[in-house]
């Protein structure tokens, strides 16, 4: 079955987001609704969306609309139908009676239903039909969630069921994982299971919502939204509809009930409109006192808000066993919570799936946890898991691990997939290095470098690996979802604050050295990048010697943002890029231009169609839609590299001071409009300095050394100015850019 034409029925949120990633490869799809109107604004939806549903504008050429009742023909001509219609079995029904009645033979029919089981939907369709017929449960946003379910039956013909698989994993990226037809699936049975507990015990144990989220966030590997974060991410009113799904389609006694129950809190928070951030607010929310914005957090036990408070953990590092083991009501909430996310997920095996690994993947791909129940199970030790337990009644999963006491008892992960992924590779290669912000693994004739930190915001430790990571071809990689948001401004802040500028002097010179090392040491350097790689992620990623990188990549010189420049071979590597142009042939200045643009704007590509015309990104770099397929891509590219030179050094001849001159009559233009203000010309003019050369001229030559030098006095100028750090700071307490 080769699937080239695709009919969207439904163009709601999840509608939209399918048609948006199916035109993201390249197939051709249209998108039905009641009326045109209708679809017709989802395109429009999907053309603003941000961030952006697709990897370039251009893609939306590739959906038309229409409406079921004049354009239900072109069913007649697709390979594959979606249906992701409201959640109502008698608008589907209907519908489906209509698609197979027009569908070609052949064609896979599938349904995105959350919570309707596959018995259910296809029960008035004839045999032969059932064989065709199942759910593909995408995840929103879609491009950005990495799990797709695809639900079979006994009915299924399983080699439809495959190759409708291969195209979602091929060609859409997805981590699809196929799923037995039980209520919820995998990641919504565990992951909703996992914020009913996160939040029933956070109620009993009267934690505040800010202690909870604190809890059960970052430190146990959970995105920082934490469950009341995430509540209101998804919308209080449709978890609701969610828990009342389970309720009715579980068994009575199946565990989930308990924490399902009404809680009269949330009923009214629903009530009066209090419905999360689509809403009022939900537990949090943004009040407006005099002019200012503050966030709010609910109070549990008395429903007033008052503003949130930010609560102070040991560390914010993913340290699960030594979070359980806090002696205080943080490590209690911690082990509660986890212990029955474990008791329950392994509750569900063989019953739901055969594979405890899916479960974790699930958990990986559908809710962005750093690890799963049963990795957290491996993590704790299954000694420790036991030896602090009380109960487990009906659970042959945990019956026969107390028994048999395995600490190995997990095995390969992501068996989901064929693709030799780096999760699979990690667990065989062996562990060579580690420090505080990254680990070094070596496997076969090559090494890998995964950073640790926190969003894999870098330091002297990251620099440290990649160093001594060069003496065999080196692969740059992470499971997490950010390759790297930058340098770590606080650990250049901590030395700020002591005006110690000499440290941070030491570690700039200490990056620029590892850079240079990437660059030119004598094994080829592989960075295989996704989601964030900004700033210092950036000039890691463009001195490696090679790129594979994934299609969510987000990627740019932002230093200028919080009053700095890039000062690790960023504004050389994009001057040296820029110079190699037709353009920079005929005029010597267009690069050094082009360049102070683009960094003093600090222009991001939300994608690798985006990043090519910046220069972020050259033709030649790998551009990959399954993350997955990072590695084994990686490793092809060593593989054919055996007989690997490094390059020859990069040398410039630019226009000095011509050049800087007119650096600094756009910067007046700017600074007269009120673009920027004082600080901005300042950092405007660093940067003028660096990309016109400095005290050069044409006829000099500058060497890779001679811009690093530059980088770094201006980096240095910089750093040493309140401004600049004020700006930092701002940046570090709320994630955005101090505007002024
Ligand atoms: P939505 O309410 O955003 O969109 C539903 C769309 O279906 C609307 O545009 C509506 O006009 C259209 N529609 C209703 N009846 C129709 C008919 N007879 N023919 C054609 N179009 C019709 O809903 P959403 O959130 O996109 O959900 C769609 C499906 O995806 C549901 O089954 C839901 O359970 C499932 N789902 C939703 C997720 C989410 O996060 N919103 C996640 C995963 C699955």
């Amino acid at each position: 079955m080769e699937i080239k034409k695709v009919v969207v029925i439904g163009s709601g949120t999840m509608g939209s987001g399918i048609a948006a990633h199916l035109c993201n490869a390249n197939i051709p799809v249209t998108l039905l609704d009641l009326k045109t109107e209708i679809s017709e604004k989802a395109r429009e939806r999907i053309y603003k969306s941000k961030p952006p549903l697709l990897l370039d504008k251009s893609k939306i050429n590739n959906i038309n609309t229409g409406n079921i009742n004049d354009d239900f023909h072109v069913v007649k001509d697709a390979d594959w139908i979606v249906e992701a219609v409201v959640e109502r079995i008698d608008i589907k029904h209907n519908l489906y009676d209509k698609i197979f009645k027009n569908r070609k033979p052949e064609s896979i029919v599938s349904s995105n239903t959350s919570s309707i089981p596959l018995k259910v939907l296809s029960q008035n369709l004839s045999e032969d039909d059932k064989k065709e017929f199942c759910i593909t449960h995408f995840f929103n946003p879609v491009r950005y969630m990495g799990l797709l379910e695809i639900v079979k039956n006994e009915n299924n013909d399983l080699d439809k069921i495959n190759s409708l698989k291969n195209f979602c994993e091929t060609l859409l990226g997805k981590g699809a994982i196929i799923c037995n037809d039980t209520p919820g699936f995998l990641g919504n049975r565990v992951g909703v299971y996992a914020m009913q507990v996160a939040m029933t015990q956070a109620i009993k144990m009267k934690l505040s919502i800010e202690e909870a989220d604190a809890i059960f966030g970052r430190p146990m590997g959970i995105p920082k939204t934490g469950v009341f974060g995430l509540y209101d991410l998804i919308g209080i009113d449709l978890m609701a509809d969610v828990l009342k799904s389970f309720v009715k389609e579980l068994h009575s006694a199946d565990k989930f009930q308990e924490v399902a129950k009404e809680i009269p809190l949330i009923t009214r928070l629903i009530k009066n409109g209090y419905t999360g951030r689509k809403g009022k607010g939900g537990f949090y929310r943004i009040n407006k006192t005099s002019g200012k914005k503050v966030l709010e957090a609910l109070n549990l036990e008395t429903s007033e808000y008052s503003p949130s408070k930010k609560i102070n953990i040991e560390s914010d590092k993913v340290d699960i066993k030594n979070l359980i083991n806090q002696k205080n009501k943080y490590g209690e909430y911690a082990w509660a919570v986890i212990s029955e996310i474990i008791k329950y997920a392994s509750s569900l095996i063989p019953s739901v799936t055969k594979e405890f690994n899916d479960i974790d993947e699930a958990m990986r791909l559908g809710f962005n946890w750093a690890k799963g129940p049963f990795e957290i199970l491996e993590e704790i030790g299954v000694k420790s898991f036991f030896d602090k337990i009380d109960s487990f009644e009906n659970n042959k999963f945990l019956e026969n691990l107390s028994k048999s006491k395995n600490e190995n008892f997990y095995g390969d992960r992501q068996k989901y997939t064929e693709i030799e992924t780096f999760g699979k590779i990690k667990r065989k290669a062996k562990k060579i290095d580690k420090n505080n912000s990254a680990e070094i693994y070596r496997f076969k004739d090559f090494n890998i470098v995964e950073f640790t930190t926190k969003a894999n915001t870098l330091d002297y430790d990251s620099m440290d690996s990649l160093k001594k990571a060069t003496d065999k071809p080196l692969i740059i990689i992470n499971e997490s979802m950010q390759f790297s948001a930058g340098v770590n401004l606080n650990y250049i802040m901590d030395f700020a604050k002591l005006n110690n500028f000499k440290s941070i002097e030491k570690f700039i010179k200490y990056f620029q050295e590892t850079c240079k090392h990437l660059k030119y040491s004598k094994y080829p350097v592989v960075s295989a990048p996704s989601g964030l790689t900004l700033g210092g992620g950036f000039e890691v990623l463009v001195q490696s010697n090679f790129v594979a990188c994934h299609t969510n990549l987000v990627v740019g010189l932002v230093e200028s943002i919080v009053g700095l420049v890039p000062a690790g071979g960023g504004c050389k590597e994009m001057l040296w890029r820029w110079s190699q142009t037709e353009e920079a042939k005929n005029d010597p200045e267009f690069a050094s231009l082009k360049v102070f643009n683009i960094i003093g704007y600090a222009k991001t590509a939300s994608s690798p169609v985006e990043a090519e015309p910046l220069k972020y990104l050259k033709s030649e770099d790998k551009k990959i839609m399954n993350r997955n397929s990072l590695l084994p891509v990686s490793r092809k590219i060593i593989e054919k590299n055996s007989d690997f030179k490094p390059p020859a050094e990069c040398k410039f001849n630019l226009p000095g001071k011509v050049v800087k001159e007119k650096m600094i009559q756009v910067l007046e233009k700017l600074y007269n409009e009120k673009i920027i203000l004082d600080h901005g010309m300042e950092v405007g003019k660093e940067l003028a300095n660096i990309l016109s050369g400095g005290e050069t001229s044409l006829d000099k030559t500058l060497t890779e050394d001679n811009l690093f030098k530059l980088e770094l006095d201006s980096f240095m100028r910089l750093i040493e100015t309140t401004k600049t750090q004020e700006r930092i700071k701002y940046t570090l307490v709320t994630g955005k850019p101090l505007v002024n």
